[in-house]
C-alpha cells in the first residue's frame, strides 16, 4: 500500500522537492565556491539524491560497486569508477573539496568497515557530509512505516513479510537476519563518532540527519562554520585568499543565504 502510494504524481512531487532541498540544505551547510570538485561515495544508478540537483560548474566523480554500464548521470561535469568505498586509494589525499554519501552508510552494518569508509572519506577531502535517516523520524524511509526502527526485530520481520514493506517480503522470507544485516538507525552521536567527532558537527533536515565535517581550522583552532565561533568568519576570508592562490583566481567573501553570520564565497577572477 505504502509502495502504491509512493508510485503517484503527488507522492513523486514531494519526493523530488524534499531531495532539492535536502542538497540546498547541504550547500548551505559547507564552504562553496566555484568549480567545486566533489567525490559522491554511493553514487547509485542515477544521481537522484545529489547530480541532479547539484551545481552545474562543479566536477562530481561518482564511485560505487555498480557496474559502469549501470550508472546513468545526467550531470555534465560527472565520471564514475567502479570502486569499493573501502579503498579509495586511487585519490590524492585532500584530492577533493567535498566528500558526501547520501543514503549509503546506514546500509554498512559492519562497524569495521563503516570506520574504514569513513577514514577513506575523510582523508580524500577537505569537508565530507554524510546523510542517513533520523533515528527518530516518524516515518522510517525504506519501510515507510511509522517508527518501524524501533520495533523488535520479530515484529519487523512479521511486518516486512505480511505487507511486503519495501518490497522485501520474499527476501526476508528466504533470509531472516536481511534487515539486520543490511539497515542500522545509529544515533547522532555514533556517527559523529564514526566521522571524528572532534571534527564533525550533525544536523537536522526533516527524517534526514547530516554529519558534517571538515579540516579547516580557524587560526583560533575552531572548526571552519563552526556556529559557537564568532572567530572563524575571519578566519574563512583568510582562507578564501589562500585557496585562491592555489588555484589562480580570486575569491570574496559574500553574505550566505541561509545563516546569519556564515560566509560563502564568489568567483570575481
Ligand atoms: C541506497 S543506494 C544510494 C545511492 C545514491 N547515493 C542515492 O541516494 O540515490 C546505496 C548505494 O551504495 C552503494 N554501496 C554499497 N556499499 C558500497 C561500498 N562498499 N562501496 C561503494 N558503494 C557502495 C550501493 O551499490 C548503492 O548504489
Amino acid at each position: 500500500m505504502a509502495e502504491y502510494l509512493y508510485q503517484t504524481r503527488l507522492a513523486k512531487w514531494i519526493l523530488e522537492k524534499r531531495r532539492r532541498t535536502r542538497v540546498n540544505h547541504i550547500l548551505s551547510e559547507i564552504d562553496v565556491w566555484p568549480r567545486m570538485n566533489i567525490l559522491d561515495v554511493g553514487c547509485g544508478p542515477n544521481g537522484r539524491s545529489f547530480e541532479s540537483y547539484a551545481l552545474e560548474d562543479c566536477t562530481i566523480t561518482g564511485i560505487d560497486i555498480l557496474s559502469p554500464q549501470d550508472v546513468k548521470m545526467e550531470h555534465p561535469r560527472f565520471r564514475y569508477f567502479q570502486q569499493d568505498a573501502r579503498d579509495l586509494s586511487r585519490f590524492p589525499s585532500k584530492s577533493f573539496d567535498l566528500a558526501i554519501s547520501i543514503g549509503m552508510m546506514e546500509h554498512i552494518c559492519d562497524r569495521s568497515v563503516l570506520e574504514q569508509i569513513a577514514d577513506e572519506m575523510i582523508r580524500v577531502s577537505r569537508q565530507w557530509i554524510i546523510g542517513v535517516p533520523w533515528r527518530y523520524c516518524c516515518l522510517e524511509p525504506h519501510f515507510k512505516f511509522p517508527f518501524f526502527q524501533f520495533l523488535p526485530g520479530s515484529w519487523q520481520l512479521a511486518l516486512t513479510r505480511r505487507l511486503n514493506l519495501h518490497n522485501l517480503g520474499s527476501t526476508v522470507q528466504d533470509d531472516a537476519s536481511w534487515i539486520k544485516n543490511h539497515y542500522q538507525w545509529l544515533p547522532g552521536r555514533e556517527w559523529k563518532s564514526i566521522f571524528r567527532a572532534d571534527k564533525a558537527r550533525v544536523s537536522l533536515l526533516a527524517g534526514d540527519l547530516l554529519v558534517i565535517g571538515s579540516d579547516q581550522r580557524c587560526p583560533h583552532g575552531n572548526l571552519v562554520n563552526c556556529p559557537e565561533a564568532p572567530c572563524c568568519n575571519a578566519a574563512q576570508s583568510e582562507q578564501s585568499s589562500d585557496r585562491a592562490k592555489g588555484k589562480e583566481k580570486v575569491l570574496v567573501a559574500v553574505p550566505k543565504r541561509s545563516r546569519k553570520d556564515d560566509l560563502l564565497y564568489e568567483d570575481v577572477g
